[in-house]
């Protein structure tokens, strides 16, 4: 038998309502902050993930599901949305448009990672991108947009935030991290042994323990802030507890992708496991540059939905039920069968959620079908019935029954609305 890949999802319909009330719920929050929608393709040239994302982070170096194709072109499937939005900004001709641009998408990505709870190879991200804005009023709005979101899911999560500074002021930073961990480098995990080489900062977010412990210690970047970088992340956070939004600063959050500036931002809700950051983001004011556009600031955040799913279902927060139908119309023999599948079509076009038999069902399987779907009410069809064009239309819910005219759907539509 042939099965899906190891670390894909098959989302069943049982699960899919969760996935669709987390989409209405972050489309409804991204409208009120005047986001509109965006689609990119699914795979993009290799060239803008290791330009973008940046070829010292783990998801270039080892996690990108990159091909060739009959050309011969290089091509990877994305591994995130940010790089993919901001293409088509420069493509667009977007950079010079009406600022700022914001933006909301909700897209798969592809990352080759060990799969375990709340981590898969293909995922699903809710996130947005505000471009044009430089100043720390723009990273307030991002973060009070994530957070409301996760807020009217019923999501309890702790915000940690940071920054990491800009080209500016983030070498002396750089030097500092790496003269530290010098004497520590015996210690430090392989993988950390390298990121001192390629990129030191990487160093502070390892999950390793001993390196955890180590970089506890380490020179923080807040204290390397140049003044513009310093004056920004104290603006921001003053909005942010004049907005009442509460945060934590964390001096080892530094994000696992190079495109960030300034300011750097998770969610986490520590109940639904190792993997617990549901939402990450941060300001990237070098991308569209480092992309061959111009100078344009940007920050934003994407959410991994299936976390916001475990996290959902971790704090017991209410989920809108599954529609079930007005009617389940039971037809008895061939005359009525044609008779009900029509009458269905009928009631369907009018708004109405009706099902009938079309399975060929007795009249008691047909009866357990009804209530296994739901079926508010049901009306048995057989050819008396269809004779008088009267039937008894039968509350599921109570038992009661009243005799209903259903020579056309619209009378009978006025019925069930009655
Ligand atoms: P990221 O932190 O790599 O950021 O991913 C954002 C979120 O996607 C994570 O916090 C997590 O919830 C979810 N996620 C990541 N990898 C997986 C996985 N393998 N399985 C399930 N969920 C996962 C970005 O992708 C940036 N593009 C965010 C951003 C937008 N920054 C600025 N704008």
């Amino acid at each position: 038998m042939i099965q899906k890949m190891r670390g894909t999802l098959d989302i069943m319909p049982e699960e899919t309502p969760i996935f669709s009330y987390i989409e209405k719920v972050a489309r409804s929050v991204c409208e009120r902050y005047g986001y509109k929608e965006i689609r990119t393709p699914t795979f993009e040239a290799t060239e803008l993930f290791a330009r973008g994302v940046g070829s010292t982070s783990d998801v270039v170096q080892k996690e990108m599901y990159t091909f060739e194709d009959r050309e011969g072109r290089s091509l990877t499937l994305r591994p995130e949305g940010t790089a993919g939005v901001a293409r088509a900004m420069i493509e667009h001709g977007r950079c010079g448009g009406v600022l700022p641009e914001k933006l909301f998408y909700f897209i798969n990505c592809f990352r080759y990672e060990a799969p375990q709870a709340g981590r898969s190879r293909e995922f699903f991200q809710f996130g947005t991108e505000m471009f044009g804005a430089a100043g720390p009023h723009a990273d307030a709005t991002v973060i009070a947009l994530a957070h409301d979101v996760i807020k009217e899911l019923g999501i309890e999560a702790e915000l940690h935030i940071n920054s990491i500074g800009c080209p500016n002021c983030r070498p002396a930073h750089r030097d500092a991290l790496k003269t530290y961990f010098a004497d520590y480098e015996d210690k430090l995990c392989d993988t950390c042994k390298g990121r001192l080489k390629t990129n030191p900062m990487r160093v502070l977010d390892c999950k390793s323990p001993i390196c955890g412990e180590i970089a506890n210690g380490a020179p923080r970047t807040l204290d390397y802030l140049c003044d513009e970088c310093d004056e920004h992340f104290k603006t921001l956070t003053a909005d942010l507890d004049a907005m009442g939004i509460k945060y934590k600063i964390n001096p080892r959050l530094v994000r696992g992708l190079d495109y960030y500036t300034k300011t750097v931002f998770e969610f986490i809700c520590p109940g639904i496991g190792a993997q617990s950051t549901v939402c990450g983001g941060g300001r990237y004011d070098g991308l569209i540059s480092e992309l061959g556009g111009p100078t344009l600031p940007a920050a934003g955040f994407a959410m991994g939905i299936t976390r916001l799913v475990l996290a959902l279902e971790q704090c017991g927060a209410k989920i809108p039920e599954v529609k079930t139908p007005d009617l389940y119309i039971a037809p008895l023999g061939a005359d009525a069968a044609k008779h009900a599948v029509t009458l269905t079509h009928g009631l369907r076009k009018l708004g109405i959620f009706a099902e009938c038999d079309i399975m060929g069902r007795s009249l008691k399987s047909q009866m357990k079908y009804a209530d296994k779907i739901g079926a508010k009410n049901t009306l048995i069809i057989g050819s008396g019935e269809l004779e008088s064009g009267k039937a008894n239309l039968r509350n599921m819910s109570n038992g009661e029954q009243r005799e209903v005219s259903f020579a056309n759907a619209e009378e009978l539509a006025a019925e069930l609305k009655a």
